[in-house]
């Protein structure tokens, strides 16, 4: 088998290593202050070889560095899988190069073969699995595996997903193609539990000659499906972020996060956030490239002062709104609401503005200090 292509970081990548950089520490810190000596487990399950040809962090080399970082507060236990020999082999000299003075296991293999062994490993402690294949996602029945394990009081299991949009673009072809490799599609069944995303796909893009705008109802149709499904079966909440190489293209994939904690969503919420103010910066650095903006600081904060402003003034809209309707109320019990269609994009910074702006207007008499979340907002 051929190895696969860690040149360099597209915008996509960006975006997934954005998050977790974001997301890591955060979780890493909260669980681990109830887990025995701070130990947290974090597994990537599809590892590629730590790092890109040009020297950028692959997802082990960021776990790694997280480790190190947070060694002092919390004990990062990290399980890389692999399943291609040659990458593998990168991957162990990195690991040792790399990951010396840490917790650092590797293994050779299938993710879905190795899931008994990390589960026995991971157990009692909180746990937090990436999964990124190029292809097809790990059946069902084994992602639901890993969220319903037995755990402790406090003890969290969480799985984030690259549920590969390219692949299911491909094998959803073979739903209007003369001939038809059912054993593809049959695969696709595996990971979806069922064929339900057959007619969800065709419900949206009947034929062969879709236009790209049926092709994205049908993807977005499947991806929902699945993270609602996944969702119940594990007794979790979700969320889903379509991730593409520049705004206007088509869909590399989606990101879908699973979280059987609360807190472990809106922590999410604000790391993909985060993550997307990194991916707009990489691709107004591309698009930029050669340009008169080249470079040009004040116009990539002039873009993004456009967007805070926006959201700022959705959030404040669907706030005085609530308020109207409902009287006071926990933003966490109305979250979707508040946040509406800036839901992540804008984080609590934006919700804070907005606060403040109703709080100016003589709309609230709650002050926007300290944790939102959990705060009720009352009206004047
Ligand atoms: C998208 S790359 C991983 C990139 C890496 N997570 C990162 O962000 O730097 C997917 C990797 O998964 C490996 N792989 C493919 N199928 C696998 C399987 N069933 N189990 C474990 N690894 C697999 C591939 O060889 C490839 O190196």
């Amino acid at each position: 088998m051929a190895t696969p292509f860690f040149q360099s970081k597209k915008a996509a990548a960006i975006l997934k290593h954005a998050i977790l950089d974001q997301y890591i520490s955060p979780f890493a810190m909260k669980t681990g202050s109830t887990s025995q000596g701070g130990r947290v487990a974090i597994v990537d399950g599809y590892a590629g070889t730590g790092t890109y040809e040009d020297g950028s962090e692959g997802s082990p080399g960021l776990l790694l560095r997280k480790a190190r970082e947070m060694s002092s507060r919390r004990r990062l236990e990290c399980l890389f899988v692999e399943q291609d020999s040659e990458s593998f082999q990168k991957l162990s000299r990195f690991t040792e190069d790399e990951g010396k003075g840490l917790d650092v296991k590797i293994f050779l293999g299938d993710v879905a073969d190795n899931l008994t062994l990390i589960l026995d490993e991971t157990q009692g402690i909180p746990l937090f699995v990436f999964l990124d294949p190029f292809g097809l996602m790990i059946p069902f029945e084994d992602v639901r595996k890993i969220l319903m394990r037995p755990t402790g009081v406090g003890m969290p299991t969480e799985v984030l997903i690259n549920f590969s949009t390219i692949a299911l673009r491909r094998i959803a072809g073979h739903l209007t193609s003369s001939n038809a490799n059912e054993a593809t599609l049959r695969r696709m069944d595996g990971v979806c539990d069922g064929d339900w995303w057959r007619s969800a796909w065709l419900d949206e893009a009947p034929t062969k000659e879709a236009d790209d705008r049926q092709r994205e109802a049908a993807e977005e149709a499947v991806v929902k499906g699945y993270a609602t499904r996944l969702s119940s079966a594990a007794k979790a909440g979700y969320w889903t972020a379509d991730v593409r190489n520049r705004e206007h293209y088509r869909s590399a994939y989606h990101l879908v996060f699973l979280s059987r904690h609360r807190d472990g969503l809106y922590l999410f919420g604000e790391s993909l956030s985060l993550g997307l103010e990194k991916w707009r910066r990489a691709i107004f650095d591309t698009e930029s490239a050669g340009s008169l903006f080249e470079g040009d600081e004040e116009e990539f904060k002039a873009e993004e002062k456009a967007l805070s402003d926006k959201w700022v003034k959705e959030i404040t809209d669907n706030l005085r709104e609530l308020l109207s309707e409902h009287g006071g109320f926990r933003i966490r019990d109305r979250y979707a609401e508040v946040y509406g269609d800036t839901l992540g994009k804008a984080r609590v910074k934006h919700l804070r503005a907005a606060w403040k702006n109703l709080l100016r207007e003589g709309i609230t008499k709650t002050d926007s200090k300290g944790d939102l979340i959990p705060k009720v907002i009352e009206p004047a």
